[in-house]
């Protein structure tokens, strides 16, 4: 596997399916409830990679004023459609290299997305426009998958998800470990139509590099829990929720600097 300098974007044939990939009752309430408790009622939120507002549309519902930004203008569409008075601002853009111009109260980057950014360069470069964006009192909430399961992957791993009842997607996973690139292809098999096949390949990195990244950038975590309801993340957690603020933010006044505030 070759370095990818591509974007992974989503194209026309994923953003068609991928309400079903992930249903709304996947894990979206819990989401929208702590993103909304790490706002300020009726503040400004940028969720990078918006794509069709699973979580961006409940959150400008609930009053807050919601900017997406997304790579893929078939993503950006979907969301236009499902949003047709434009609660939430879609705006065309690069996570790893496009400045809003404006601060927010709130930065997400939910359920892997961050690892689109596939060099480590482009996720210093997204971390590094966080915290440029980021308000004092801000915070920058990453949702991701832990590597651990996948950086000895050998071979490759398939599973299937039933879609709905007419149709299922089938998922194979490979790893190039060197580079902490996951290479994942995505093949919907709907009703009598043609298989149709997308590939992502995407860069893991662990809780300690996101950390450092952060740090480099300007940015401090203060929570990292197993999930939506705030479970602690341990040894066994596949994924994790973390939340930074800005290395100038009060809350880490009493932080000795070993990343162990949990304020
Ligand atoms: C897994 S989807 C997440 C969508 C939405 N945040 C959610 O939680 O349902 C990832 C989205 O990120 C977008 N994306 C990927 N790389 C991007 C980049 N470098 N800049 C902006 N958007 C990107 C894709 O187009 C897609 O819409």
């Amino acid at each position: 596997m070759t370095t990818p300098t591509s974007h992974n974007h989503y194209d026309e044939k994923l953003a068609g399916v991928y309400d079903r990939m992930y249903p709304l009752e996947f894990d979206t309430g819990p989401a929208v409830d702590l993103l909304a408790e790490l706002t300020p009622p009726g503040g400004r939120i940028l969720e990078l990679g918006v794509g069709t507002g699973r979580i961006a549309l409940p959150l400008a519902q609930r009053g807050y004023q919601v900017l997406g930004l997304d790579a893929s203008e078939a993503m950006l569409a979907q969301l236009k459609k499902a949003d047709p008075e434009g609660t939430v601002e879609g705006v065309l853009g690069d996570f790893t290299q496009t400045h809003t111009g404006r601060e927010f109260d709130l930065v997400s980057v939910m359920i892997n997305t961050f690892f689109f950014a596939v060099t480590q360069e482009q996720q210093l470069s997204a971390l590094r426009l966080v915290r440029e964006q980021l308000a004092p009192g801000g915070r920058f909430l990453l949702e991701v998958f832990d590597p651990a399961s996948y950086h000895n992957l050998q071979g490759q791993e398939v599973s299937f998800r039933q879609l709905d009842p007419g149709s299922f997607m089938l998922n194979t996973v490979t790893v190039e470990r060197s580079l902490q690139l996951l290479l994942a292809t995505h093949t919907v098999v709907d009703g009598g139509g043609a298989p149709q096949t997308t590939q992502h390949v995407i860069r893991y990195a662990f809780p300690s590099e996101l950390d450092l990244l952060a740090r480099l950038s300007g940015l401090r975590l203060v929570h990292r829990w197993e999930d939506w309801s705030k479970q602690p993340y341990t040894a066994r957690s596949t994924r994790h929720v973390s939340v930074y603020a800005r290395d100038d933010d009060p809350v880490l006044a009493g932080d000795g600097g070993d990343g162990s505030c949990d304020a």
